[in-house]
C-alpha cells in the first residue's frame, strides 16, 4: 500500500517525507484555505513547491464544476509538473472531465466517493484513483471501511487498472484496515502516520534495554 499525506502544510509534507516512506500528497480546497493560501497564482506555486518536495503523485483540486471550467482549470494544473494528478469532484460534470483527462493523457483523482456506484463510474471513465472518505462516512453512523472493502472486491473482479485511494483518514487504525482490505493507498493526516510508531511495550522494552545497556558500557 502506497502512503499519501492529506494535507497542504509544507512543514507536515517535509516531515513525513523524511521519513522516507512518502510516496505523494494530496490536498483540496479546505487544506489550502487552511495554510491560508490565497490567490491562484499562489496556489499554483504552492503546488509547484510540493512537487519540487516530494517524488510522487500530487493531487491538485479543481475548483469548477462544469465541464468546460474543470478542464480549463485541469490543464493549467497538469502544466506544473508531470506528477501532478487533477482531482476532480465526483459530480456528472467531473465525470465527464475524468474522460476528457484521460483521453488527452491527464491522470485524475475522482474526490468524494462514498458509494461504489460512484466509484465504478469513476473507474470507467478512467480516474487514475478513487477516494473514497471512509472518515466521513463514519462520521454519518455508516462503516467506512466496508466501503474499501467492496471496492477492492469489485476492482479486482472487473479488473480496473484505477487504483483505491482511501481518504478521509481519521486515525491509525483506519491505515490498518485499509491496508488489511486491499487498498491500493491511504492518504492520511500526519498524526495517524506517526500514530502507527506508537506502542506502550515498546516504549518500556527500549527502556530497559537502555538500562541493562548501561551495564555493559
Ligand atoms: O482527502 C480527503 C480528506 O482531506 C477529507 O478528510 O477529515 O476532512 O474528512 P476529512
Amino acid at each position: 500500500m502506497k502512503f499519501f499525506i492529506d494535507t497542504a502544510n509544507l512543514a507536515q509534507i517535509k516531515e513525513a517525507n523524511d521519513l522516507g516512506i512518502l510516496d505523494g500528497v494530496t490536498t483540496n480546497p479546505s487544506l489550502m484555505a487552511k495554510e491560508g493560501i490565497k490567490g491562484k497564482e499562489a496556489i499554483l506555486q504552492h503546488y509547484k513547491t510540493i512537487c519540487e518536495l516530494v517524488d510522487g503523485d500530487i493531487s491538485a483540486e479543481v475548483v469548477s464544476t462544469d465541464f468546460e471550467g474543470m478542464v480549463a482549470e485541469g490543464k493549467v494544473l497538469a502544466a506544473i509538473h508531470p506528477n501532478i494528478v487533477v482531482k476532480v469532484p465526483m459530480i456528472k460534470e467531473g465525470i465527464k472531465a475524468i474522460k476528457w483527462f484521460t483521453d488527452n493523457g491527464i491522470r485524475t483523482n475522482c474526490t468524494l466517493i462514498f458509494s461504489a456506484g460512484q466509484a465504478i463510474l469513476a473507474a470507467k471513465a478512467g480516474a487514475a484513483y478513487v477516494s473514497p472518505f471512509i472518515g466521513r462516512i463514519d462520521d454519518s453512523g455508516w462503516e467506512g471501511t466496508e466501503l474499501i472493502a467492496q471496492l477492492s472486491n469489485i476492482f479486482s473482479i472487473q479488473g480496473f487498472k484505477t487504483e483505491i485511494l482511501a481518504a478521509s483518514i481519521r486515525n491509525p487504525n483506519h491505515i490498518i484496515k485499509c491496508a488489511e482490505l486491499g487498498a491500493h493507498v491511504c492518504t492520511c493526516p500526519l498524526d495517524s502516520i506517526l500514530g502507527l510508531l506508537k506502542h506502550p511495550l515498546t516504549d518500556i522494552g527500549l527502556a530497559k534495554f537502555l538500562e541493562d545497556a548501561k551495564k555493559t558500557a
